[in-house]
């Protein structure tokens, strides 16, 4: 007891210790701030408000003179020191820049797009793959990235579904503070950390018709619910900045609008750090029709709460004049700038402005980067079918056919993007089959057909490899610009003739493997029902053929898991598992139920779903009590035993249903989830709390509460299936 007790009060001081020394730390840089502030002329707060991208000889001059806050897209700490000298050395106050870059899924090594990240269900992994970008960006000069990305996105078409964490907010959550601790590391002003950038605030995702910049109209509920919570998460685990959105919600386009970037973000959230436009978002308010002209968009992006704007040069051009005759505060003014330097500070660019360039040498693309992009590729790989157990491949196969566009690509499985990463060190399947290869295994190459385009193909080659072949392995799908920005479809299958492509491979009768890879999920039913083997690789990255050959070949059992639903055809899209009920749920056998004429309103592949070279049994589910008041927790578990014969992951999922409540709840939403290894045999118990934060939602006043009533609770290996409980929620005393 004693012990115990002197061991807590040690805890306690060191606590208290570090937080006096960052209050003090806080406290140092607002003085700092207030005593550069009062040096500065209204020219040169605007110029801290304005951002520029490289190539930066065109606005050289403007940094010379201190009008120039931030860079974006400038690599190579040399370049960049160099730039950076102009601002520190020669501009009147010697402010630093601060230079950004959109680090999304790697630098020079590039890991899987943040969708396919996600599908590894393991947030440590999420984490220390931003942990490495950052580092690897620190030494080429960059101090800032914008990401993560955390839009919901519940809707494939939209392209930008690759760069988040896909359809569901508790993951959202859980991979936007990952990314941001990576991001950020221990303390900004580590040299090898950068600061990360929440975005798109908000509700970008949520395009109609999954078009790119296109209008959402939301209800408060279904933002607060679905779309907000993984920003609050981002600034939760101490994201320095935030970018808001292209999009208008409800008439209001993001960059102007006080209520996002005002009341809640910084009123609700308190949140300290600055706000950046997107690319030309202040000005485009023009189009979307809110305002007349620059000036208008400049003052009412400002008054907004917007503190950076990011290329148009909205501020630079019209501020200055607004703040000198009264249309815009100064005072608000110098609050903006305070929050641009606190970041600054904080990253110790005004200790230490410049990049050490050694570190480019041995950061950049090392042997430790590669070897950690080729593990957590190859967990992210979802396998969704295995019929016979044509997968693993044995290593002493004659002969394997690999067909495909993608098959000996180096430049699209990089995905959207894709930084600084070069497609020339980027492992293709054909390179990753051969650096396989014991056996004296003879690999055909066919390309078969390109990736888009409707010309008719010469199927030939294809089909003469793959009847000389034990094996067919088709690795197809989409390019790396057919996702991310801009890069919505309204079509959600194969593109071009690569459809057409593997039906001619499948008809010789060899035993088919299709290699999918591509930024966002697929409606692709023929291959669903009439091939045996089907992996989903997302767009992995620089060690991609790698990763690939060690699931094929069963040097790694895949354990990856879907981050979105698949869809049947594109007309499911917006799909998502946490929809809710409606008053005429597809159960019964009726005509007047929520469902399609022509198809099921189930997905291809759910939410969550994902085989293994192993399987896995559920067991023994535990609800530690029958009824819980509000605001206790209770315990509930499972026992999950490897029945296989080889060693697997699994993911363990917890999903909650609120029956009844003020406002209507989700059928499901996830609520935890651990990925675990489990030899042959082996049997884990995998255990989750329940209480506050895994009950709560907006009751009907908007209020986030637990409200007393059933709830029932899955735990399985995907969002379908599961052992199934219930319990209550009674009124506290
Ligand atoms: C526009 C994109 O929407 C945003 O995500 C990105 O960070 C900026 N351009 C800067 O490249």
């Amino acid at each position: 007891m004693i012990q115990y007790f002197r061991f807590y009060t040690i805890i306690t001081v060191i606590f208290c210790f570090l937080n006096i020394s960052s209050a003090q730390t806080d406290r140092a840089i607002e003085d700092k701030i207030t005593t550069l502030l009062a040096k500065m002329t209204i020219e040169e707060k605007i110029g801290q408000m304005t951002q520029f991208s490289a190539p930066v000889d065109s606005f050289i001059d403007l940094i010379r003179a201190g009008l120039v806050g931030s860079i974006l897209n400038l690599t190579g700490a040399e370049r960049v020191n160099a730039i950076q000298k102009i601002a520190v050395e020669e501009s009147r106050l010697g402010i630093p820049l601060i230079n950004g870059r959109d680090v999304i899924h790697g630098f020079r090594t590039i890991f899987p797009i943040p969708l396919g990240e996600t599908a590894t269900w393991s947030p440590d992994f999420v984490k220390e793959a931003a942990r490495i970008a950052a580092r690897e960006a620190s030494a080429s000069g960059v101090h800032w990235t914008f990401a993560p990305m955390v839009d919901i996105a519940r809707d494939a078409r939209w392209g930008r579904i690759s760069e988040g964490a896909g359809e569901d907010t508790y993951m959202g959550k859980i991979m936007a503070a990952a990314r941001v601790k990576g991001f950020q590391g221990e303390k900004l002003s580590d040299p090898e950390t950068i600061a990360a950038c929440v975005k798109h605030f908000a509700a970008y995702g949520a395009a109609e018709a999954g078009k790119d910049y296109n209008t959402v109209d939301i209800s408060e509920r279904t933002l607060r619910e679905v779309y907000l919570p993984p920003f609050k998460a981002g600034i939760d685990a101490g994201a320095a900045t935030l970018m808001c959105s292209f999009n208008e919600i409800s008439g209001v386009p993001s960059s102007g609008n006080k209520f996002l970037l005002t009341d809640i973000l910084r009123s609700e959230w308190a949140f300290k750090g600055f706000v950046v436009s997107d690319w030309q978002s202040v000005t485009e308010m023009i189009n979307h029709g809110n305002v007349a002209d620059t000036l208008e968009a400049a003052l009412l992006a400002a008054e907004a709460g917007v503190d950076t704007e990011m290329v148009s040069g909205s501020y630079n051009k019209f501020l200055v004049q607004a703040v000198k005759n009264g249309q815009f505060p100064e005072e608000k003014i110098n609050e903006m700038v305070r929050r641009i330097l606190r970041v600054k500070f904080q990253l110790g660019l005004f200790d230490n402005p410049y990049t050490d360039s050694n570190r480019e040498k041995t950061e950049l693309l090392s042997d430790q980067n590669r070897r950690f992009a080729r593990e957590i590729s190859a967990k992210a790989i979802v396998l969704l079918k295995n019929e016979n157990e044509i997968l693993p491949l044995k290593k002493n196969l004659k002969s394997i056919a690999l067909i495909g566009p993608l098959a000996d690509n180096q430049l699209d499985p990089l995905g959207c993007w894709f930084c600084n990463g070069r497609a020339d060190e980027l492992v293709s399947v054909l390179q990753g089959f051969k650096n396989k290869i014991v056996y004296g295994t003879k690999i055909n190459y066919v390309k078969g057909c390109e990736i888009k385009g409707e010309e008719e193909p010469d199927l030939q080659e294809a089909v003469k490899a793959a009847m000389n072949a034990d094996v067919a392995v088709c690795v197809v799908g989409e390019s790396f610009d057919m996702s991310g920005e801009a890069g919505s479809r309204a079509r959600l299958g194969l593109p071009g003739r690569q459809l057409d492509l593997i039906k001619t491979v499948y008809e010789t009768g060899v035993p088919v493997v299709v290699v999918l890879m591509n930024g966002r999920p697929l409606a692709i039913p023929w291959i669903a029902e009439n091939i045996p083997a089907i992996l989903e690789t997302w767009h992995l990255g620089t060690e991609c053929g790698n990763a690939i050959a060690d699931v094929i070949f069963g040097d790694v059992n895949p354990g990856g898991k879907l981050p979105a639903s698949f869809p049947r055809a594109v007309g499911q899209e917006p799909l998502y598992y946490n929809h809710k009920n409606t008053g005429r749920p597809p159960v019964q056998k009726t005509r007047f139920i929520t469902r399609y004429y022509d198809m099921p309103v189930e997905p291809l592949f759910p939410f969550g779903y994902g085989l293994s070279y192993t399987t896995f049994e559920f067991s023994d589910l535990q609800i530690s009590k029958p009824e819980i008041k509000i605001g206790e927790e209770l315990k509930v578990g499972v026992v999950v035993k490897n029945t296989g014969m080889v060693k697997g992951d699994e993911v363990v999922q917890l999903y909650i249903r609120d029956l009844k409540g003020s406002v209507t709840r989700p059928v499901k939403e996830l609520r935890g989830f651990k990925r675990i290894t489990l030899e042959p045999g082996e049997s884990k118990k995998i255990d989750f709390t329940v209480g506050k934060n895994e009950l709560s939602f907006y009751d009907i006043n908007l209020n986030y509460v637990v409200e007393p009533g059933e709830f029932h609770i899955w735990i399985g290996p995907n969002s379908t299936e599961g052992l199934h409980g219930r319990f209550q929620v009674v009124k506290g005393q």
